[in-house]
């Protein structure tokens, strides 16, 4: 049985309680765009692509409830809605960019006048509910091109990968990308083991990537943080493959704090990084790295851990979501659903993909 974050049938959606994992198997219903910024927001369901496939699915069945007397209406209510629904995380770009296309598509559908109120917003629900099974299947050709490219460089043979954060099942629609590209090379018998890293504060390597690595019977090791360094001296890491939340014009990548430093140790190891995204990740409107907006979570997030207290409460926390690394650091590819490109060539290829 595979993992599923996402369930969806038209009208009713539903996602697993990330913050309950491991412990416990919840889902909780997602009504409307209310319940899916919080739900985002309070991290219940994160990754990049799952944040903006509940944000996208909760609009429609909120639509499925509603109805409009004009195709303008529509369309104002649809461009709201987006525009609220990115506010809820702003480093991930793929909620944004999900936002950008579905204002289009209304904009589009509306001004053309052709359809009943009725039949344009069933239009649009089903250009949403698109996003679930192309989801899957981008994942799925980022996984074969990132296996076929280590693989290469590594002779063929079996090969262990250090993967940070959770970028799995959980927090995709399906298969994962960073995951995805582990999981291809497991079903090609090509995996020897895993290291994932607990991914603090919020432990979403312990929690999630460790858990899914154990639904998958994948041979694997959790690391601490602190231990990726140690990890690429004492064991053979022949690759280290991360997601991104967002990637800019020159390559650079945001991606889960603690995706900076070990970049730089693999650097120092000789050990490939690969960051692994589908398009939707790119945001070509940033030029450099310095300028992606990061999250910065709550101080509570880093004292305590499910509700245990780790830390005194009058310290004073810094705790940033994500952190930026340089594009100079990315020395394996940026491994898309269309191939595995250089970070200095990304953005003259995404733009050829886009004219084709
Ligand atoms: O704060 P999170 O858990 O939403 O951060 C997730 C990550 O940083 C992932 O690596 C990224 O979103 C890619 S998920 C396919």
């Amino acid at each position: 049985m595979t993992l599923q974050a996402i369930k969806y049938h038209r009208g009713q959606l539903d996602i697993l309680d990330q913050l309950l994992l491991p412990d416990a198997t919840h889902y909780l219903e997602i009504a409307d765009t209310d319940a899916a910024w919080k739900a985002i927001k309070k991290m219940q369901v994160r990754g990049a692509p799952a944040i903006a496939i509940v944000g996208c699915l909760s609009l429609t069945v909120e639509l499925n409830q509603k109805k409009f007397a004009t195709l303008q209406e529509l369309k104002q209510y649809v461009e709201e809605k987006l525009e609220y629904l990115v506010s809820a995380r702003p480093t991930a770009v793929n909620m944004a960019d999900a936002s950008a296309k579905g204002k289009q598509m209304v904009r589009k559908i509306a001004n053309a006048g052709e359809l009943e109120p009725e039949e344009a917003k069933l239009k649009v629900i089903k250009e949403f509910e698109g996003m679930l099974q192309k989801d899957i299947d981008v994942n799925k050709n980022i996984g074969r091109f990132g296996a076929e490219h280590i693989l290469f460089h590594n002779e063929e043979k079996p090969v262990n990968i250090l993967t940070h954060c959770n970028t799995g099942s959980l927090a995709t629609a399906g298969y994962g990308t960073a995951l995805g590209v582990i999981r291809c090379l497991q079903e090609h018998k090509k995996l020897s083991h895993v290291y994932c890293t607990e991914t603090r504060p919020y432990n979403q390597g312990a929690r999630l990537t460790a858990y899914e690595l154990v639904h998958e019977k994948m041979d694997a090791s959790l690391i601490c943080d602190s231990t990726a360094a140690a990890c690429m001296k004492e064991h053979k890491v022949h690759a280290v493959v991360v997601g991104a939340d967002r990637v800019v014009a020159n390559g650079d990548t945001a991606n889960k704090i603690g995706t900076y430093q070990i970049a730089i140790v693999a650097k120092h190891h000789n050990v490939p990084f690969y960051v692994a995204c589908p398009k939707t990740t790119f945001d070509p409107s940033i030029e450099s790295g310095k300028d992606i907006h990061i999250e910065v979570r709550p101080n509570h997030e880093m004292k305590s851990v499910k509700g245990v207290k780790i830390a005194p409460d009058d310290i004073n926390c810094w705790n940033p979501a994500f952190d930026v690394t340089p594009a100079s650091l990315i020395t394996g590819g940026i491994i898309t659903e269309f191939g595995v490109f250089k970070p200095e060539e990304l953005k003259q290829r995404i733009s050829e993909l886009d004219q084709d």
